[in-house]
């Protein structure tokens, strides 16, 4: 692999996070297409949400979008994080997240997120990265899936 960067986005990299957003599995359960996608990231843009990219060399290779006090008004949040499906399992997400909890540290002494009950591949990832299971709630974002809710402490 080559060397990581990540930094925040630039208006001509929508289309990018818009394509990897699509093309993962895990939104098509939550029915995101390209053009919902497309238009997420370039309403974000424009109310200038905190939306980290990673670079592999010049290439955009995935996403990190926080809410700075997104969790309870007091807490960050994580929003929505992706890699590009055909760069995963090789290092990207942890650095793209590591560097996203370098900044919430800065913000906020925790962070919160959800990952859908059958997104066991994240929920793996997430652990391996320190957050814990502190809740769940069903029938959230879509009838029939429980997202759950974990936690890191990070100052
Ligand atoms: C979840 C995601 C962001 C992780 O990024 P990634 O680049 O694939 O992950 P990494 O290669 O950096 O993996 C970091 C660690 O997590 C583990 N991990 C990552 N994906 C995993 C999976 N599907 N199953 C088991 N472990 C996994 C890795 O084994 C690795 O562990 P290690 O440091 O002990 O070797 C990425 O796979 C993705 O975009 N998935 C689809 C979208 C998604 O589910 N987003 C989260 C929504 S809540």
């Amino acid at each position: 692999m080559s060397s990581v960067s990540v930094s925040r986005i630039r208006e001509e990299e929508i289309p990018a996070c818009a394509r990897i957003m699509a093309e993962n599995s895990l939104w098509q359960h939550y029915d995101v297409t390209y053009e919902s996608a497309l238009a997420r990231f370039q309403n974000g843009y424009a109310e200038q949400a905190t939306i980290f990219i990673a670079h592999e060399g010049e290439e955009v290779c995935g996403f990190c979008w926080v809410a700075e006090k997104g969790a309870f008004n007091r807490s960050a949040y994580i929003m929505l994080i992706g890699v590009d499906p055909l760069r995963q399992s090789r290092g990207i997400g942890k650095i793209l997240l590591e560097e996203t909890e370098k900044y919430l540290a800065t913000k906020s002494v925790d962070v919160f997120l959800t990952v859908s009950d059958f997104n066991k591949g994240a929920q793996k990832f997430y652990s391996g990265m320190g957050y814990k299971t502190v809740g769940e709630i069903p029938d959230y974002v879509k009838p029939g899936i429980t997202e759950i809710i974990m936690r890191k402490v990070l100052r």
